[in-house]
């Protein structure tokens, strides 16, 4: 316990304070028309500030600064859609979403398709950058009484709205601290995004309700960097969809309760559509106390490739399945996808047929260490039996888990320097279907039910 406190207490003064005064004030050089344009705040939550940055959106929406007050607290009680090309956004204050659950769902609810990013920003050239003070410039998503609402077996009540998306190109987000969102943090579309310097804390309270789907970086986006980051929540910290295309994500640090690391996917859910995710490389990595190190997940009956993904220098501590690999993934929740169900109902995937898989070529798993959580697996997010994550016949020893659905449809996998081993210093295991040695010439490791054995 006391050891998550410091990580909590440190880590966002060490990733914030790598950088500096300097840099932050050379971001703020405009190189447009020079104009500034200040959001106004009505001063409390009983005054939208949505339509007063709508307003400031559309006087600089071409060129142009917008500067959110120092220290000055913002109720963005709606959301707010803005088109910005060649601009600045400076969050010198805080934004609050609203703290009515019931109001909230209820916009989620009118919109069409039922899906809301809070804050939907579209642009060429459109920089964020938060403030480097510690007391200003955060985003409160006031999460915590969702996650509290959410009934017992429930995963997450219903109508929650993702918290923002970039829909950009050529564009840099610095300097971001989020709290408590509410689930779904940050969507990336778009092509050419550098995001440096992020804070999320989607930790819940002690006894709180378990902070389901609070994803920190969900990336459909291509050529992407996100580097120095801490991210604490009870989903993917980082995860890259379908259209995802040379993202490289570094120095981050991952913990929870209730983390489930870096990963790729899910891919596949919509048969017949053909999803692809490409040259990815996640490297020096921190994962603490979360399910997951890495995980690539695809549906059975899915279609598509994940090509060229390196997941190199990572630091594990207590994590359930650091490497995990499933071409049969599981959605707690999902009626079309009860497959876990499904196998001990004689092979009937609940609805999925098992006629195509997303092909996973060229992946590189380098130079890891740390521990297996040995004693104390999983985290609170399991609400079904057999619990979505659990692994028939895992026993807190397994180092890699890796699930491929035939002898083809995992190619090209390179396994380098692993040494991850469990709590209880027992040999580490590896758990290993259908990793041929035709399809994986380079393995680095003997793919058996058994002792990893490297070679
Ligand atoms: C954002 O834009 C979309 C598409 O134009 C529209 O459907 C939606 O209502 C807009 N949302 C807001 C809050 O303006
Ligand atoms: C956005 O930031 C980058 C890097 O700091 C800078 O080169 C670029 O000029 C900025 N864009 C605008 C519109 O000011
Ligand atoms: C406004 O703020 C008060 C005090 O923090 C809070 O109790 C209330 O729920 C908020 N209302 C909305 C709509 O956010
Ligand atoms: C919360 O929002 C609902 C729906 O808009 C409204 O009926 C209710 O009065 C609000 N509650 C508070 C405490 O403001
Ligand atoms: C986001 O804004 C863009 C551009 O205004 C719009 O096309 C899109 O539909 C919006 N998306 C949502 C979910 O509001
Ligand atoms: C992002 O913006 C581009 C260009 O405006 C558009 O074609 C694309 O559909 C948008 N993507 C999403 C996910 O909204
Ligand atoms: C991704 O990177 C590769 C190799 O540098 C390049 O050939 C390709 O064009 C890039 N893809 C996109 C969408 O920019
Ligand atoms: C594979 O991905 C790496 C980034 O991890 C990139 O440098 C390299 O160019 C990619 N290879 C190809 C053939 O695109
Ligand atoms: C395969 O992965 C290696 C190591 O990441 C990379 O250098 C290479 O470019 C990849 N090849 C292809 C075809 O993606
Ligand atoms: C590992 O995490 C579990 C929660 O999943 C916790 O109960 C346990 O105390 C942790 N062990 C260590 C050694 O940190
Ligand atoms: C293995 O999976 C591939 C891709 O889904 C499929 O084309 C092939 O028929 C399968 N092979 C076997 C032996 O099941
Ligand atoms: C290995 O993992 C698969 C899931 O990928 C599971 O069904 C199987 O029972 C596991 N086997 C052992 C021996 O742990």
């Amino acid at each position: 316990m006391l050891s998550i406190k410091l990580i909590t207490l440190l880590a966002p003064l060490t990733v914030l304070g790598a950088y500096t005064p300097q840099s932050r004030s050379s971001d703020l050089v405009v190189r447009d028309n020079g104009q500034t344009c200040t959001v106004q705040s009505g001063g409390s939550n009983s005054t939208d500030d949505s339509p007063s940055f709508r307003d400031a959106a559309k006087q600089c929406a071409n060129g142009g600064t917008l500067v959110f007050k120092q220290g000055v607290d913002y109720y963005f009680n709606t959301p707010v859609n803005a088109t910005l090309n060649n601009v600045n956004i400076q969050l010198n204050g805080n934004i609050h979403l609203p703290q009515n659950i019931t109001y909230v769902q209820g916009i989620v609810n009118g919109s069409t398709g039922g899906n809301v990013w809070w804050i939907n920003l579209t642009g060429d050239h459109l920089n964020f950058t938060g403030s480097t003070n510690l007391s200003t410039g955060w985003i409160y998503g006031h999460g915590q009484q969702w996650w509290d609402a959410n009934p017992k077996n429930g995963s997450g009540i219903a109508s929650r709205p993702h918290l923002w998306r970039f829909n950009v190109t050529n564009s840099y987000l610095k300097n971001i601290k989020i709290r408590k969102p509410i689930a779904w943090v940050t969507t990336l579309n778009g092509n050419n995004i550098d995001v440096q310097n992020v804070f999320v804390d989607a930790a819940t309270t002690p006894n709180g309700g378990f902070p389901f789907n609070t994803d920190g970086f969900d990336v459909a986006a291509k050529n992407v960097k996100i580097s120095d980051f801490a991210i604490y929540n009870g989903d993917d910290a980082v995860t890259i969809n379908n259209g995802g295309e040379n993202v490289t994500v570094t120095n981050g640090l991952i913990a929870g309760p209730g983390c489930h690391g870096t990963s790729i996917g899910s891919l596949g859910q919509a048969q017949g559509v053909y999803q692809t995710v490409r040259n990815i490389w996640f490297d020096n990595i921190k994962v603490h106390g979360c399910v997951y190190g890495s995980r690539i997940k695809t549906y059975l009956g899915g279609q598509g490739i994940v090509q060229n993904v390196t997941f190199s220098n990572y630091d594990v501590s207590n994590t359930t399945f650091p490497i995990y690999l499933t071409q049969n993934y599981f959605n707690q929740g999902s009626s079309q996808t009860q497959n876990g169900a499904g196998v001990q109902d004689g092979g009937n995937y609940g609805g999925r047929v098992d006629n195509s898989s997303v092909i996973i070529e060229n992946i590189t798993y380098k130079n890891w260490k740390g521990d297996i959580n040995t004693y104390h697996p999983g985290d609170g997010s399991c609400v079904t039996s057999p619990c979505w994550y659990d692994v028939p016949g895992s026993d807190g020893t397994q180092a890699i888990v890796i699930g491929c659905s035939n002898s083809t449809t995992c190619k090209d996998f390179r396994f380098q320097n692993i040494q991850v081993i469990p709590q209880s210093y027992a040999q580490t295991q590896i758990n290993c279907t259908n990793l041929d040695s035709a399809s994986n010439p380079n393995l680095g490791l003997v793919c058996t039910n058994g002792t990893l054995i490297t070679k």
